[in-house]
């Protein structure tokens, strides 16, 4: 199996066991101005009618897009679990919710005004021909808007969970853990802009937002450990790490009990030339 199988082989997987497992982790969490991560993307692609979500999971980011009034709708994923979710939401029955890799888009040239993503882009293989794809199925003028993961907010739960995490991952047998995903340059703005623009992409804008996930503790673990490497460790290491993280935890506790749990996003938005 080729590296690029292998991932995809995992991410299906994954997710057909956890089919809303970001959702369920960040669709409860705030930046500091109140909206969610998937608010925010939301929000970069204001005015756009024809928009495709990448990496749609269970189309928790098409549901905000569809709050504005006559857009047309589509979603990619490798997971036919998350795709059978989003086909649930009563918002969604008009999206085109296809089966198929962001690699090889199954749409025509120009179909779309706006395309996003939401915590995939930074996990998929051959980035440069995604980015080939994207800039295909975008109308000129296109734009491309996404999240991808900025490691935990210092301090916080987040931090100590992938502390005790790795410690977890380093102990356990190879074939406990997960293959390496997606392509680092994805994850800082030098780098996702290098992708980019060979497809004919200039980068408009990147920032970085924290998200608040935080919460009783029992919550922030269900949060935090929805991450991919937890799903291959045997159940006695995710035991484990649980009871390890609960103790710790309770120690960053403040006096009403949440725990508090920051998770930096970087929000960037590129613009076909
Ligand atoms: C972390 S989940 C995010 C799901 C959703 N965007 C959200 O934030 O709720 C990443 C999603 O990207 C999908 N994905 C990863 N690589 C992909 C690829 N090459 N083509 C299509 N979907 C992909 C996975 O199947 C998974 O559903």
């Amino acid at each position: 199996m080729t590296t690029a199988a292998a991932q995809e082989a995992f991410l299906k997987a994954f997710h057909s066991e956890h089919p809303a497992v970001t959702g369920d982790a960040f669709g409860g969490g705030r930046a500091p101005d109140g909206r969610t991560s998937y608010e925010i993307l939301g929000d970069r692609v204001t005015g756009r009618r024809r928009v495709l979500d990448l990496g749609c999971g269970d189309g928790m980011l098409l549901e905000v897009l569809a709050r504005a009034e006559g857009r047309r709708l589509a979603g990619v994923d490798l997971s036919p679990e998350s795709l059978a979710l989003a086909r649930r939401r009563p918002a969604l029955a008009h999206a085109a919710l296809v089966e198929a890799r962001a690699q090889d888009l199954p749409f025509t040239d120009g179909a779309f005004d706006a395309c996003v993503s939401h915590l995939a882009l930074m996990l998929m293989g051959d980035v440069d021909r995604v980015a080939a794809e994207i800039a295909r199925v975008l109308s000129p003028g296109g734009v491309l808007a996404c999240v991808v993961g900025g490691g935990a907010v210092g301090g916080e739960a987040y931090e100590l969970f992938g502390a005790l995490l790795g410690e977890t991952v380093r102990q356990a047998p190879a074939d406990r853990r997960i293959p390496p995903l997606g392509d680092r340059r994805t994850r800082d703005r030098d780098g996702l802009a290098e992708v980019l623009a060979p497809a004919g992409f200039a980068m408009a804008d990147w920032r970085t937002v924290p998200i608040d996930l935080s919460g009783p503790a029992e919550r922030v673990w269900s949060s935090v450990s929805g991450i991919y490497d937890v799903g291959p460790l045997d159940g006695a290491a995710v035991a484990r790490l649980r009871r390890a993280f609960l103790t710790e935890a309770a120690a960053l506790a403040g006096p009403d009990g949440r725990v508090p749990c920051g998770f930096r996003i970087h929000v960037a938005t590129a613009r076909l030339r």
